[in-house]
């Protein structure tokens, strides 16, 4: 038993999605989540930023103690993952392998929609794990890179997002996908407008759910779950001010978030 919180880092609310399901599947379990709003977006940076950036992060959670950490943004684990595993002596969990698992678990067809932001996209990370569970499946991938501004607007049910919506999916049309895999933190918050445009027959995967699960069993195999003798504590960080975290921050999480701690995130 290790009662230490669990660390998690998105670029910014969007990782909230994936604090959603570890609340859901590891009720025990305090989170300290860190929102790198300063810097988002990370979809469009380079990989040199995205790493630097993603260890910055994983320093700053280290600093508060924490026993693990989970990379909620797509975008960083698609770049960063490796490298933060080899630089930390914590167990760290990306969001890849829970959204390539599920993806591979339910295609009929064996033909695979992947939507992301560009830095996902380019880096070709859904289609390797995807691959290498099954290498028969075919793929697909399309960067939508307005969703993320529209979804953090509130827009996300809007005719403007239907309308980006149907401009960036129409690449799917003749691809005869059963599956599209909503690689990035804010497209599960569009999963209406998404299903709108593609209609009821392909199934949406959201890889915040798997990764809850792998991550509960990652920490019961090394005997690091939390004793649950404490009701659980969430505190949340952010690198800019914390007023606009809070406010766009409880609609992803779907509950009220009371504060968040500004963290000056260059000096890590
Ligand atoms: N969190 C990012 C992701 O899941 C989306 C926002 C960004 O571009 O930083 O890829």
């Amino acid at each position: 038993m290790d009662n230490r919180p669990i660390g998690v880092f998105d670029s910014g609310v969007g990782g909230l999605t994936v604090v959603k399901e570890i609340m859901k599947q590891l009720p025990a379990e305090d989170i300290i989540y860190f929102g790198d709003t300063a810097r988002v977006p990370y979809g469009t940076r380079s990989r040199d930023t995205v790493i630097k950036f993603t260890l910055q992060s994983v320093r700053f959670l280290m600093s508060q103690g924490i026993k693990a950490v989970v990379l909620a943004c797509n975008t960083a684990s698609a770049i960063s993952l490796e490298v933060a595993q080899q630089q930390f002596d914590v167990p760290i969990l990306g969001v890849i392998e829970g959204g390539a698992t599920t993806a591979v678990r339910a295609t009929k067809n064996k033909r695979v929609g992947i939507i992301g932001t560009e830095g996902t996209i380019n880096s070709g990370a859904y289609e390797k794990a995807i691959k290498s569970l099954d290498d028969s499946i075919e793929t697909f991938a399309k960067p939508c890179p307005l969703f993320v501004p529209l979804v953090e607007e509130g827009l996300q049910d809007s005719e403007i997002a239907y309308m980006a919506a149907l401009e960036y999916l129409s690449f799917f049309k003749d691809k005869s996908i059963d599956t599209l895999l909503m690689g990035c933190t804010h497209y599960p918050l569009m999963a209406d407008t998404i299903r709108r445009v593609v209609g009821a027959g392909v199934n949406l995967i959201n890889p915040a759910e798997e990764t809850a699960l792998i991550l509960r069993r990652v920490l019961a195999r090394i005997d690091i779950l939390n004793d649950g003798a404490n009701p659980p504590q969430y505190r949340y960080f952010a690198s800019d001010d914390g007023e606009r975290f809070k406010k766009i921050g409880s609609n992803f999480l779907k509950c009220h978030i009371s504060s968040a701690t500004k963290v000056d995130i260059e000096r890590y």
